[in-house]
């Protein structure tokens, strides 16, 4: 990391709603994660997302919807992000370091909650890319597992180092001591990749549609009756995953009204 990059980052101490870097991980040179000091008292329900930002050029805040990966019981809040290279947030949030301080507006919202669900026996968290974010909140939220028998991850990004930060998740999630035992048994993980060579392959909506991932992982096809979605991915990936989870029957539902599915976007935009 250059020196000119680094001190980029304002180091005011009165930012509003300011809070403080603890970790950052670079996982590739498009997506990287960072944790910071959480406010006393934010509460949230795993899955929702929240404002974070930087101050601007021009002296006022830049801010940007972010979901929250980290679980309502983590005293620190962690985010994963894209680093869009003209983008005006993340051209500078990428730089951040231990220490330096972001703007965080307390003010939790989103669909990927589980009361905006049906009660049911599999739930399946359906994600492209930074999409993975409300999910990896949600993995590691015991109610996940008290609420269904079955948690189906299913990631899929083109390449296999744009995986690494949910399999790294998942694989520290199922040897915890403590919530380890509880994921036990009842997450199933299917990371795919559609332009590198990976042992499972393929987009999400291929592989629900032909059966693959339901063959690979043992299980029923999904059924209303039964099956629970959470969807967080591009605007093309949402409004196709819709269609294919409508074709088994399931209808999206919203906190004001439960039902099968629900879906987030993860960015807006069509991509990079
Ligand atoms: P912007 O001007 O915001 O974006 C420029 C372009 O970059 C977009 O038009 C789009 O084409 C592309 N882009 C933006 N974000 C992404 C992305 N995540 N993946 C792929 N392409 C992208 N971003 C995250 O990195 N992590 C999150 O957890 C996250 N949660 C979000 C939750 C919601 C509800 C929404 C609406 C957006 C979320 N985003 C998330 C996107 C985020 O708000 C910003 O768009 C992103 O940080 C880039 O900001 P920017 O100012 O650098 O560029
Ligand atoms: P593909 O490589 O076949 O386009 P991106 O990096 O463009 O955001 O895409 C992330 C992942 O989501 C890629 O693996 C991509 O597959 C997949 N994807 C993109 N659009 C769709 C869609 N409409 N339906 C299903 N998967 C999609």
């Amino acid at each position: 990391m250059n020196e000119s990059a680094v001190t980029d980052i304002p180091k005011v101490k009165t930012l509003p709603d300011a809070q403080t870097v603890t970790e950052v991980t670079h996982w590739t040179d498009r997506l990287f994660s960072f944790r910071v000091s959480r406010p006393q008292s934010l509460r949230f329900r795993s899955g929702e997302f929240v404002m974070i930002g930087l101050m601007g050029d021009n002296g006022k805040p830049l801010l940007r919807a972010y979901s929250i990966a980290s679980p309502n019981w983590d005293e620190e809040l962690e985010f994963y992000s894209i680093k869009v290279p003209d983008g005006p947030l993340t051209s500078k949030l990428q730089h951040i370091n231990v220490g330096d301080q972001i703007i965080l507006r307390p003010k939790p919202v989103g669909t990927l909650v589980h009361d905006a669900l049906l009660p049911g026996k599999r739930v399946w968290f359906l994600a492209t890319g930074t999409g993975i974010a409300p999910f990896a909140s949600l993995m590691r939220d015991p109610e996940t597992y008290d609420k269904f028998d079955e948690v189906i991850m299913m990631h899929t990004c083109r390449t296999v180092e744009e995986l690494e930060y949910g399999r790294q998740l998942v694989e520290n999630l199922i040897n915890d001591p403590l919530i380890g035992e509880m994921v036990d048994g009842k997450l199933k993980y299917y990371p795919t990749t559609t332009r590198e060579e990976f042992h499972h392959m393929g987009r999400i909506t291929d592989n629900l549609e032909n059966g693959k991932v339901f063959k690979d992982l043992g299980l029923e096809p999904m059924n209303p009756e039964t099956d629970r979605a959470m969807v967080c991915g591009s605007l093309a990936f949402n409004k196709d995953v819709m269609a294919v989870l409508e074709g088994f029957g399931l209808r999206e539902g919203a906190n004001s009204e439960p039902r099968e599915y629900v879906v987030e976007k993860a960015f807006v935009g069509d991509g990079i």
